[in-house]
């Protein structure tokens, strides 16, 4: 089975574009898996349709995700929900924080729980510089998305 892994996300200093990056070389490198990599501003409800599995990822500003990944979930929501390519589909999240991520991580969990998404991995949240070992969780959460994705596991 072929699928698609959409990634969206937001970025300012390029923190959690180098999360969301790292995550996408781990799901390009699985055979079969096609990667669209967009800003959430980009991103829109047919990307959202049209995937097999979604990675959020965002900054944490002020205790929340970024305005812009909440522009996103504000587009898709309304025409989203309830539709059967929605329904269950498999989400990981990625948070770049100063020195917490809590409260961006819990208000994005909030909202794909109304979309009815199924969380399928521990999110990984980086607090601080991003370190290699936390790209390289970055990219082994999108190799396992990914073939979980393609193997239709989930
Ligand atoms: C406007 C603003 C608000 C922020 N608020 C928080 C916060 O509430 N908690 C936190 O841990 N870090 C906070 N930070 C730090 C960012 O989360 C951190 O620098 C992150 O790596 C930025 O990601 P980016 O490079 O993708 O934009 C804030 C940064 C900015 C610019």
């Amino acid at each position: 089975m072929s699928c698609k892994i959409l990634i969206v996300y937001h970025s300012q200093s390029g923190n959690t574009r180098k999360m969301a990056q790292y995550a996408a070389d781990g799901a390009r490198s699985m055979e079969g898996v096609e990667v669209s990599l967009k800003m959430a501003h980009e991103a829109s409800l047919q990307d959202l349709l049209s995937c097999q599995g979604v990675i959020i990822a965002s900054p944490e500003y002020f205790g929340y995700m970024a305005g812009m990944i909440k522009d996103f979930f504000d587009r898709t929501y309304d025409q989203a929900r309830g539709k059967k390519e929605i329904f269950k589909k498999p989400y990981a999240v990625l948070i770049s924080a100063g020195n917490d991520g809590t409260g961006a991580l819990a208000h994005i969990e909030r909202i794909c729980l109304g979309y009815q998404f199924k969380k399928v991995l521990a999110p990984v949240t980086a607090k601080g510089p991003v370190e290699n070992e936390t790209l390289d969780q970055c990219r082994e959460l999108g190799q396992t998305i990914a073939a979980g994705c393609r193997e239709g596991i989930y």
